[in-house]
């Protein structure tokens, strides 16, 4: 049962990149683009790319390992399992049923969300509501994609943009940190724009055929501009209601987490917001948008090199297909 005192925190963090680097210089050597307007269109100046035999459960292993070290526990401690991607290893079983299986968990409810670059803020709601409503203790939640399997990379205005990675937290109740931890996680979604950002190929709409696949149907298709202005707009009415609720304004925020998918999202953001731009941590430069992998590689940057402080209030949004968008506050343990 929770007392009073029982809050949820981000008890441990890790992240994984793939070694190789792809950088923008590369991919000018294949599409019509370049190192300039990739940087300056999106901050993006390099990727990693997964090796052909790494599969997303991998990456997301090796980033659950360090989130699970960072804990202080052992797999054994962990009392269920959430994975978000739009890249899994296969559409059935799922990724998380993989990962629970190499990382050697009990048998534990282990499921994939799928809210594409949402997709760890979702899993945040979901395994927070899971923590509150049982008696689990430890929720082991991971963002992991690869997304170079899924790139079209003969169109310029998608394959520049994204990368493979993965990211994990360890979710824990705690009896000891009142007050702190999750404040509160807010979901929206509205699936009438589903279609400016879709891999239309590989679902029971449209299974591989010859056909399907010299329609390029497998691949990634964006409206990049019209999800820019999406992506501003819905971030920012989110973050707008979340500091509402809880009663606090622009100068409160000492941390914020973005999704990173564009430099200038952040930029439009941090104006409209009043937060100023330093709060903003940013590492797109160096991984793309790694979609559901983005907040948590990010947050494990940030936490790692002692920017989030103990009592700092840390808001993380995210954005992504579907359309679905997101918001948690965090009041860091
Ligand atoms: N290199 C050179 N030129 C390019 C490239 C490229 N890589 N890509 C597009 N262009 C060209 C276009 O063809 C266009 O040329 P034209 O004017 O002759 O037609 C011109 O550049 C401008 O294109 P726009 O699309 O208008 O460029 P914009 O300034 O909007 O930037 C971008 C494009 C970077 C994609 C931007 O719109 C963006 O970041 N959108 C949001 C993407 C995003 O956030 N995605 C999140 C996805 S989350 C998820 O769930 C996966």
């Amino acid at each position: 049962m929770n007392s009073p005192n029982t809050s949820l925190i981000i008890r441990g963090i890790g992240s994984y990149t793939p070694s190789r680097i792809l950088t923008n210089d590369e991919i000018s050597q294949f599409v019509d683009t370049s190192d300039e307007w990739i940087r300056t269109r999106s901050g993006i100046s390099e990727r990693r790319i997964a090796a052909e035999n790494e599969s997303c459960s991998d990456m997301a292993v090796n980033a659950a390992r360090e989130a699970i070290k960072m804990a202080n526990l052992s797999p054994e401690d962990i009392d269920f399992l959430i994975v978000a991607t739009m890249t899994p290893d296969t559409i059935t079983p799922s990724t998380a049923c993989l990962v629970q299986n190499k990382l050697g968990l009990r048998q534990i409810p282990s499921f994939d969300v799928g809210a594409a670059c949402t997709g760890f803020i979702y899993i945040l709601g979901i395994g927070s509501d899971m923590l509150q409503a049982n008696s689990y203790r430890n929720a082991l939640l991971i963002g992991a994609e690869k997304l170079s399997s899924i790139l079209d990379w003969q169109d310029r205005s998608t394959c520049v943009l994204f990368g493979d990675g993965a990211g994990a937290a360890v979710l824990s109740r705690s009896d000891d940190t009142p007050g702190r931890g999750i404040l509160g996680t807010y979901m929206e979604a509205d699936g009438s724009d589903a279609a400016i950002l879709n891999m239309p190929g590989g679902g029971s709409n449209c299974p591989a055929t010859i056909d399907s696949v010299n329609d390029r149907m497998h691949y990634l298709k964006m409206a990049g501009r019209e999800v820019f202005k999406a992506a501003v707009s819905v971030m920012d009415k989110s973050a707008r209601e979340i500091l509402e609720k809880f009663n606090l304004t622009a100068d409160d925020i000492s941390c914020v987490i973005p999704h990173q998918a564009n430099l200038r999202i952040i930029d439009l953001l941090s104006t409209r917001l009043g937060i100023s731009k330093d709060k903003f941590f940013v590492n797109l430069d160096r991984y793309g948008n790694t979609s559901a992998a983005s907040v948590p590689l990010a947050l494990d940057e940030a936490v790692r090199s002692g920017l989030i402080k103990s009592g700092d209030y840390v808001l993380l949004m995210a954005f992504g297909a579907g359309l679905t968008w997101a918001t948690s506050l965090i009041k860091w343990q």
